[in-house]
C-alpha cells in the first residue's frame, strides 16, 4: 500500500502508485516529469526591462504525472489541494477565479491550441510538489513549464525549450494577466544542475556559469507572506519603467529598453525624468543591470565576497527604489546581513513577500537560522521558514 505523500516527503514511486489508485489502470503509459523553482541570485525587475539576469534551478521541485485517456476528458488532480478539476480537450479555455491553480495549466493549453497544436484526445494528471505556493520562487512557473513540458512531450508536439518558455510567459500575460518577463520560465525550461545562467532578456542569449560556491550555500528565508504576484503592484512597476523610457526617448535618448543604458548615460539623462518615483525606478533597473555584470564577472572568479556584497546593494535598491520588498523581507535581507558567515543577503523573485536568500558559511547555517528567525519573529509576530538549497536540473521527464 503506498505512504499517504506530504508537502516535502514523497518519492516519485509514491507519487505514481497514488496515480494509480487515482484514476485506476490502463492500457496508455504514464509518464512523470519533474520542474524545479528557482532562486535568482542577482538581476531583479529587470527581466522585463531588456536586462541581464542570473537566476538558478533548484533542488525543490514540481512532479507532474500524466496518461492519455481513451476520450476528450482532462482531469487535473494535485495530492497538496482538495478537490478534482475536469475539463474536456474542446472546451474554449478561459480564465475563472473558481478554477484556481487549474487555470495555470488551462492557459497553457490555450496558448497551444492558439499554436496549432491538435490534441487526438484528453488526458489526466496528477501532482504533487515541495515548492512552496506563491512563496517566491517561482512555483507558477513550475507548474507551467512542468506541465507544458509534460503535455508536449506526452502528446510529441515539436517544441524547443526557449519556446516553452515563451509559451509559459505568454500565458501568463494572456491568461493570467500578469505581464510577467521571462526570467522564471525561461531558467526552469533549461535550467542546469550545479550552473547558474546568465541571461540576456533583450536577446534570450545565455550563458550557463558554473555555481561553484565553496563552503558556502545559498539559504533560501521564506517570509511566509504569499502575495500572488497579480494581486501585487507587479504590473504597475512595469507601466511605471515603460513610462520611465518614453519619457527619455521622447526627449532624444537612443535606448530601446532602459537597461540598454549604461549608468555614466543614465547620469547624464536622469535629469530629464523629473517625476521622482518613475527616476527611481529607472534607477533601479539601470544600477541593478550593471550589478549582475559585476556580479558574473565575481562568481568566474570566484569572489563570493564581492559577490555578497552586490546581493546586499541590490536589496538596498529593491528597498529604496523599486520599494518592492516591505517589513517581512526587509527584516530577513537585513537581519541575515548582520550574521557571522553570511557573505550578503537579498529579496529574490518579485518582493512583496515571498522568499530572500543569503550566501552563508556552511558551518554556520544552524546559527544563522536560529538568530535570524529570532529576529524576524519579534519584528514580523510569526515565523520564517528556511532551507539550504543545493542547485537542481530544469524540467525533465524522469524514469519511474
Ligand atoms: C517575477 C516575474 C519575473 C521577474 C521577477 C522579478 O518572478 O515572474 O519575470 O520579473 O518577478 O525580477
Amino acid at each position: 500500500m503506498s505512504q499517504p505523500l506530504t508537502q516535502t516527503e514523497f518519492t516519485v514511486q509514491q507519487l505514481h502508485d497514488a496515480f494509480l489508485k487515482q484514476y485506476g489502470s490502463s492500457n496508455s503509459k504514464l509518464q512523470i516529469y519533474s520542474s524545479p523553482a528557482r532562486i535568482n541570485i542577482i538581476g531583479e525587475h529587470i527581466d522585463y526591462n531588456g536586462g541581464k539576469v542570473l537566476p538558478a534551478t533548484i533542488n525543490r521541485y514540481l512532479y507532474v504525472a500524466i496518461r492519455k485517456r481513451n476520450d476528450t476528458k482532462i482531469f487535473y488532480n494535485d495530492l497538496r489541494f482538495p478537490g478534482s478539476y475536469e475539463f474536456d480537450i474542446n472546451d474554449d479555455f478561459v480564465y475563472a477565479k473558481e478554477n484556481d491553480y487549474a487555470n495555470y495549466l488551462n492557459g497553457i493549453l490555450s496558448q497551444l491550441k492558439s499554436r496549432g497544436f491538435k490534441f487526438d484526445c484528453g488526458f489526466e494528471i496528477l501532482m504533487v510538489s515541495n515548492i512552496p505556493a506563491g512563496g517566491g520562487i517561482s512555483s507558477s512557473s513550475a507548474l507551467e513549464c512542468g506541465f507544458g513540458f509534460a503535455v508536449c512531450d506526452l502528446f510529441g508536439f515539436d517544441i524547443s525549450r526557449v519556446e516553452l518558455a515563451k509559451l509559459g510567459q505568454m500565458s501568463e500575460h494572456n491568461f493570467m494577466n500578469v505581464k510577467c518577463g521571462i526570467m522564471d520560465q525561461f531558467i526552469i525550461a533549461t535550467g542546469k544542475k550545479n550552473f547558474c545562467e546568465l541571461l540576456d532578456c533583450n536577446t534570450l542569449r545565455y550563458e550557463q556559469i558554473p555555481l561553484e560556491l565553496g563552503d558556502y550555500r545559498f539559504i533560501v528565508m521564506n517570509t511566509n507572506k504569499v502575495r500572488k504576484l497579480a494581486d501585487s503592484k507587479y504590473n504597475e512597476r512595469r507601466s511605471q519603467c515603460e513610462e520611465a523610457l518614453k519619457i527619455l526617448q521622447e526627449n532624444g535618448v537612443k535606448a530601446e529598453t532602459l537597461c540598454d543604458l549604461t549608468l555614466a548615460e543614465w547620469d547624464k539623462y536622469s535629469a530629464l525624468v523629473t517625476d521622482s518615483i518613475l527616476n527611481m525606478r529607472a534607477r533601479h533597473c539601470i544600477t541593478e543591470n550593471e550589478r549582475v555584470l559585476k556580479a558574473s564577472v565575481a562568481l568566474n572568479a570566484g569572489d563570493l565576497v564581492r559577490l555578497g556584497k552586490l546581493l546586499n546593494e541590490s536589496h538596498k535598491s529593491l528597498k529604496e527604489n523599486y520599494e518592492v520588498t516591505g517589513i517581512e523581507l526587509d527584516t530577513l535581507a537585513e537581519t541575515a546581513q548582520k550574521q557571522k558567515g553570511c557573505l550578503g543577503a537579498r529579496m529574490t523573485g518579485a518582493g512583496f513577500g515571498g522568499c530572500a536568500i543569503a550566501l552563508v558559511h556552511k558551518d554556520e547555517v544552524d546559527n544563522f537560522i536560529e538568530n535570524v528567525q529570532m529576529e524576524y519573529t519579534k519584528a514580523v509576530g510569526y515565523k520564517a521558514g528556511f532551507f539550504v538549497c543545493e542547485s537542481g536540473d530544469g524540467v525533465t521527464r524522469v524514469e519511474v
